[in-house]
């Protein structure tokens, strides 16, 4: 599988040198992922390469103009793939886990389209049906990082991006629990040494240690996600036991 993805921005060399680096570069390469950069000045036809403007009404800020976006919106759409069309945007729906998971799957070319907190020409909803999405509660200068971040959090979901399939899978939020703690080498390191069960090469006992650390830690750092986490009735037993210890 592939994940095909063109991103629409102002500023490509912030996207070339962030996917052309570590686990996307090696994805590129491995053909699992395409990322096409797409320069929204080459699609401006005037001497100043003009792309964005001020606001009509007045305000701070520029805004993204409608017709680059438009010209190179009709020129992806001239290979005829089928696209899902994807607007940065703080006042978008939140991304997630399971927004990267669906669009990991989803076999259709992702469009991401920088935008900039001042906006984007509200018309280009006449030049493809987007999608807004924000990856949280806070303003940044302009969409590329959150386009990276959603970039990211999604290839890393596709099928041999990662070294091991698994890897993906035992991560925090898919089943809505945080991760255990993890150690490499040296098995001591000031005086601190690794939980024995690790080293015991008892592969049932390092599992049932892990879910238990999973769930202890997820109940003490972020308690919201227990609640739609996939826990035993035993498991929740427990927890409960703990609670009521640290309560009285
Ligand atoms: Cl998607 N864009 C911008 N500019 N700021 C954001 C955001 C997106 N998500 C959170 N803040």
């Amino acid at each position: 599988m592939t994940m095909r993805c063109d991103i629409l921005t102002l500023f490509p060399e912030m996207i070339r040198s962030v996917i052309g680096t570590s686990i996307l570069a090696r994805a590129q390469e491995q053909g699992r992922l395409d990322v096409r950069v797409v320069d929204l000045r080459d699609y401006t036809v005037d001497r100043h390469r003009t792309a964005d403007d001020a606001p009509y009404g007045g305000g701070v800020g520029m805004v993204l103009k409608v017709e680059p976006i438009a010209r190179a919106v009709d020129a992806l759409n001239a290979d005829g793939e089928p696209r899902r069309w994807i607007s940065t945007s703080p006042r978008g729906r939140r991304f997630s886990h399971e927004t990267a998971g669906e669009w990991s799957r989803d076999p259709r070319r992702l469009v991401l389209l920088c935008g900039h907190y001042e906006g984007i020409d509200d018309r280009i909803g006449a030049v493809a049906p987007w999608e807004e999405v924000s990856i949280g509660d806070y303003v940044l200068t302009g969409g590329e990082l959150a386009a990276l971040v959603m970039l990211d959090a999604t290839a890393r979901l596709v099928p041999g991006v990662l070294g091991d399939p698994s890897s993906a899978v035992e991560e925090s939020f898919v089943d809505s629990l945080l991760e255990y703690p993890q150690y490499t080498r040296p098995a001591e390191f000031r005086g601190l040494r690794v939980p024995d069960v690790l080293l015991s090469g008892h592969h049932a006992a390092i599992r049932a240690w892990r879910r238990e650390q999973a769930l202890c830690e997820t109940r003490r750092r972020r308690p919201d996600l227990l609640e739609r986490a996939a826990v035993s009735e035993d498991e929740r037993r427990r927890l409960e036991a703990l609670d009521e210890r640290v309560s009285s």
